[in-house]
């Protein structure tokens, strides 16, 4: 089989990439623009192996993702926009790539019948209170910060596609992934490693709202379970079985990391902040028979380690230098 993943180079697509790589013998091509949230560092192991290429391209270039699909499998798709606070501050990258670049790979899916996975989030239903059920595949859809409108969008466009053109199709909507070589803008990567640098940790208005937390290599293999075993034409919601609220996250954060509560700063909350999410993820455990392994306390303090043990590639993430390493790396040579 040969695999397109596009935004291979972010977060979840490289540990995907990462996964696949140790467990299959399949060809995967990286397709990703390299925006600042793409880091070819992530996966520089296998710039050797035979199996891995990657391809420098925009979804939203019509040409280039043709051409990359026309002689692929599957795609599994993950480029994104995917941090909300920079949505509220602009929202026109995230039409951009998450509408019009999702609309870009769906016609290349149609006119070359390929398969595609679309890696989609829980923030599509919207924020749950505090006693309500937790979001299944049936929560009707209230996404409300720019971010998750854009991929609410882009899940009605893989649906539609489905329905009027008949395209083979599936989607996980998945809740907060956490685990190495995540970028340091979201709340545990930044708090990890402004506190391994003595500054002090913003935590947004009362710090109660409630996240549910899943390993990213939970996410993978329930992606890869999805695209193994999933019936085509449906979603998949996954979850990490983690329920917690903001403050009570970093209370943990700073008891692993040997600090108190001083370092905590409370700053002004997120605009639209949704409260709380969290994922009923009977539907994957009772079809494919997945379920999160990774225990949050035990990903949590791995992920610690991890930080501390890739120093430099949080040093190189927060002065930008890791921009450089793709023109190093892949043009000069
Ligand atoms: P990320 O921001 O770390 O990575 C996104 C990747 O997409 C980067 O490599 C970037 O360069 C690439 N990209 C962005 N725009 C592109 C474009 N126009 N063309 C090609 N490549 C482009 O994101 P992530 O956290 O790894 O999330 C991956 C996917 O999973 C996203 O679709 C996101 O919505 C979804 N998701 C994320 C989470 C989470 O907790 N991080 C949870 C559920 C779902
Ligand atoms: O639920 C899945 C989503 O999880 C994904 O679709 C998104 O791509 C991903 O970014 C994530 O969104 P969140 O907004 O939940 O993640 P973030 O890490 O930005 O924030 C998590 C919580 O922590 C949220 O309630 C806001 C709060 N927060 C965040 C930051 C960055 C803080 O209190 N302080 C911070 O500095």
């Amino acid at each position: 089989m040969k695999l397109l993943i596009t935004g291979g180079a972010g977060f979840i697509g490289s540990n995907f990439i990462r996964y696949w790589l140790e467990h299959y013998q399949d060809e995967i091509i990286n397709f990703d623009a390299l925006t600042y949230a793409g880091n070819l560092e992530n996966l520089k192991e296998f710039e050797t192996d035979l199996r891995y290429s990657f391809v420098k391209g925009d979804i939203c270039d019509r040409e280039a993702v043709f051409e990359a699909v026309k002689n692929i499998d599957v795609v599994v798709h993950f480029a994104a926009e995917s941090h909300v606070d920079r949505s509220i501050m602009d929202p026109s990258a995230f039409i951009k790539t998450n509408v019009l670049g999702m609309q870009t790979v769906l016609d290349a899916v149609k006119e070359y019948k390929k398969r595609i996975h679309h890696i989609s989030t829980d923030e599509v239903f919207g924020a749950l209170k505090p006693d309500d059920a937790p979001f299944t595949e049936k929560t009707p859809y209230d996404p409300r910060s720019p971010y998750s409108a854009s991929k609410a969008a882009s899940d009605h466009l893989v649906r539609a596609y489905y329905h009027t053109y008949g395209i083979e199709m599936t989607i996980s909507n998945c809740s907060n992934n956490y685990g190495p070589y995540m970028f340091p803008e979201k709340i545990i990567p930044l708090f990890i490693s402004n506190l391994m640098e003595g500054k002090k940790v913003p935590v947004y208005g009362d710090g109660q709202q409630v996240r549910d937390w899943i390993h990213v290599l939970d996410h993978a293999r329930g992606i890869d379970m999805i695209l193994k075993h999933g019936r085509i034409g449906e979603t998949y919601c996954l979850g990490g079985d983690a329920e917690m609220a903001n403050l009570d996250l970093t209370k943990s954060l700073l008891k692993l990391m040997d600090k108190d509560e001083s370092y905590i700063e409370y700053v002004t909350d997120r605009p639209g902040h949704d409260r709380r999410y969290a994922i009923d993820f009977s539907k994957a455990k009772n079809e494919l028979g997945w379920e999160p392994q990774i225990k949050f306390e035990e990903g949590l303090k791995e992920m610690i380690e991890w930080y501390r043990e890739n120093q430099e590639w949080v040093s190189r993430c927060k002065s930008g230098e890791y921009q450089e390493y793709y023109e190093k790396q892949y043009v000069s040579r």
